[in-house]
């Protein structure tokens, strides 16, 4: 249904407000169901997943609907999205949906479609080279990364969202084509530490820092309500002043600066990016489900990759070392966090080879709680290090 320009008449710069149609809410998601699911809403029995991306649903009423989930890279052509509509209009009566995790989702009613439309599916690439729409994301393997705009569309970011998860997702892909992990393993990617997203709450997170103060610009005064970047910074770092000219501005205590951003997000006269400076650090024993465990957030265990364009190896070395690890080391059903809390975090890091630094010991405000008030722990190469530093232990 397109707006009708017959019956409300064009859009009128003269009179902006007349035909104004406003409040109207998304469309209602009923009216997207495929006939089977609005037929067997509410009467799920149980589900199965056949093979890596593909699952069957089965209905009290004994109807079936099959599921294939395809990788979506979030960030599409109008092109692209004609093409999923032309492959849901030829499977799937042009029913198609997205996950939460902008995944695609086809569904058909019979196994002999899936068959037919993986077939299809598989055989699509752009001229590159790259699947179009690789099948897999189910069960225990990786899933498509939630990310954010990076330097495609946002101000802020110090680091690139969509070429970043490109890198990774191409050394991952066997395990999102596969279910060979101990459990699920979220990853995410926020481009600063505004977080978009669920860098926070995730197996793995990627997050891109600053380690440089803002620059003050002289036309502050002009274009920034000051008192507002004052108070947008979390440690009090910023102080009014004055210029030479007499006009007001701001004072950085650089010492006290954590390079956070909030105060370029509030006055466009404070920009902190930098080439140098600006980079990645990772996160991980996140998880937002409650099963087993309550939900976590992720802990910092990299502080800083450098944005290493367009392939950022280290990034994806890293990543793919934790996981390598953790899948030869964790529990059936223990996510990343579930697993480094049962070894303690100080394995985590001897069994990541993740060297240990002081940037990753909490100091703001509540940091008390993170602190070991306890005499438990395994002593580790790291910590025999320190001993030695320290002296008076033989070998
Ligand atoms: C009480 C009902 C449900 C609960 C408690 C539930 C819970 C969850 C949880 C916890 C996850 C994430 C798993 C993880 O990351 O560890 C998830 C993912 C998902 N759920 Fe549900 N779910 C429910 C119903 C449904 C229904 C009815 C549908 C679809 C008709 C659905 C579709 C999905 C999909 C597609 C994903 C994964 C998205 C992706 O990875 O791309 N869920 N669900
Ligand atoms: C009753 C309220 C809510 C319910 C039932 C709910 C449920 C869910 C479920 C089932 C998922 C899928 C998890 C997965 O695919 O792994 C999800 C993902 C997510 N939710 Fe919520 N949510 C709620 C509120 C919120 C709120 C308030 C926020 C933000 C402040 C939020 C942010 C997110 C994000 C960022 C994700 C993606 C993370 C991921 O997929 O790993 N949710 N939510
Ligand atoms: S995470 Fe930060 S830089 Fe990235 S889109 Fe969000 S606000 Fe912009
Ligand atoms: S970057 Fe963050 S910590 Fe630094 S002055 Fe601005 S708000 Fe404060």
């Amino acid at each position: 249904m397109a707006l009708s320009q017959e019956r409300l008449g064009k859009y009128n710069p003269e009179k902006p407000t007349e035909n104004r149609i406003t409040d109207i809410g998304p469309r209602h998601f009923w009216e997207f169901f495929p006939p089977v699911i609005q037929k067997n809403y509410g009467k799920w029995l149980y589900h199965d997943i056949l093979e890596p991306g593909i699952m069957v649903h089965v209905s009290e009423t004994g109807d079936k609907v099959f599921t294939v989930r395809c990788g979506g890279s979030r960030f599409m052509t109008a092109e692209n999205i004609r093409e999923i509509c032309d492959i849901a209009d030829k499977y799937c009566d042009g029913y198609v949906r997205f996950t939460t995790r902008n995944n695609i989702e086809f569904m058909v009613t019979s196994y002999e479609k899936v068959e037919a439309l993986k077939k299809d599916l598989l055989s699509r690439k752009y001229i590159s080279g790259s699947y179009k729409f690789p099948i897999g994301g189910t069960g225990a393997g990786v899933t498509n990364i939630v990310h954010t705009q990076g330097y495609i569309h946002c101000h802020t970011p110090a680091t690139d969202a969509s070429s970043m998860v490109k890198a990774i997702m191409d050394e991952l892909m066997d395990y999102f084509t596969g279910m060979t992990l101990p459990a699920h393993v979220r990853i995410s990617v926020a481009c600063c530490l505004n977080m978009c997203g669920a860098v926070h709450c995730s197996d793995i997170a990627l997050l891109g820092i600053h380690r440089k103060p803002p620059i003050v610009d002289d036309n502050i005064d002009s274009i920034c309500e000051i008192p507002l970047a004052i108070t947008a910074c979390p440690v009090g770092a910023i102080s009014p002043g004055k210029t030479e000219d007499g006009r007001k501005t701001v004072k950085i205590k650089e010492e006290r600066c954590m390079f956070c951003g909030n105060c370029y997000t509030m006055c466009p006269a404070l920009p902190i990016a930098d080439k140098l400076g600006d980079g990645v650090a990772v996160l991980a024993g996140g998880k937002i489900s409650n099963r087993i465990s309550e939900p976590k957030f992720s802990k910092v265990i990299v502080p800083w990759l450098p944005n290493n364009f367009p392939r950022f190896p280290e990034v994806v070395a890293t990543v793919k070392k934790i996981i390598e690890v953790y899948a030869a080391e964790a529990r059936k059903y223990e996510r990343i966090g579930d697993w480094a809390e049962r070894i303690g975090w100080e394995k985590f890091f001897e069994k990541c080879e993740l060297p240990f630094t002081e940037h990753l010991i909490d100091d703001y405000r509540l940091a008390y709680d993170t602190y070991r008030t306890s005499t438990q722990f395994k002593f580790t190469g790291a910590a025999w290090e320190v001993s030695r530093a320290a002296g008076g232990i033989d070998d």
